[in-house]
């Protein structure tokens, strides 16, 4: 994790930060990511200062629980994963949230196109963007590979979660 954690865009209203996880079908990367933070949030003691959602761009899965790839590899970690339904991103969110990450460019321009080109750099962006290991990546899509792609998503999603919770931790207390 990096020494100093990033600074975070602040709050736009009071109450709970919330931060949005985007990928393509919502049940795979975004909602892995959503587990995972939600998680790390609870364990942090900040589940009153924090609401993590997820959706994908498409709406092909909307619905329906997570990939079961995706949901056996956060089972075998000791995560549930059993309440998450894909839901589709709607434009507010790109107005509503405080953070909208996306799971790899393809998302992020679709996300930044659904905002008609208004999008907050500072609000939307990369997940990868506070990845610690390889600042930028994307997440890799593993929809259509093996079991490999799901760890591989899983470990850059913990030590990702790990920078964002800390950064959101460390940030004062009237600016989110
Ligand atoms: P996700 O993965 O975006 O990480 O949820 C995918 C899920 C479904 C499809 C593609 C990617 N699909 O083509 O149905």
């Amino acid at each position: 994790m990096p020494a100093v954690p990033p600074t975070l865009p602040p709050a736009r209203e009071p109450g709970r930060y919330r931060v949005a996880l985007v990928c393509l079908g919502n049940i795979c990367r975004s909602p892995m990511a959503d587990v995972v933070l939600t998680d790390r949030v609870r364990s942090a003691g900040l589940d009153d200062r924090v609401e993590v959602v997820s959706s994908g761009t498409g709406d092909w899965h909307v619905g329906h629980p997570m990939d079961r790839r995706a949901a056996a590899i956060l089972t075998g970690e000791g995560y549930d994963a059993s309440a998450h339904r894909a839901q589709q991103v709607q434009a507010s969110w790109l107005t509503d949230c405080d953070l909208v990450l996306a799971m790899d460019q393809d998302n992020l321009r679709d996300l930044r196109s659904l905002a008609g080109g208004t999008a907050d750099p500072d609000r939307v962006r990369l997940f990868g963007d506070f990845d610690p290991l390889e600042p930028g990546a994307e997440v890799p899509d593993p929809y259509y590979g093996g079991t490999d792609g799901f760890q591989v998503v899983l470990a850059m999603v913990e030590r990702t979660c790990d920078v964002l919770v800390a950064a959101i931790r460390d940030s004062p207390p009237e600016d989110n």
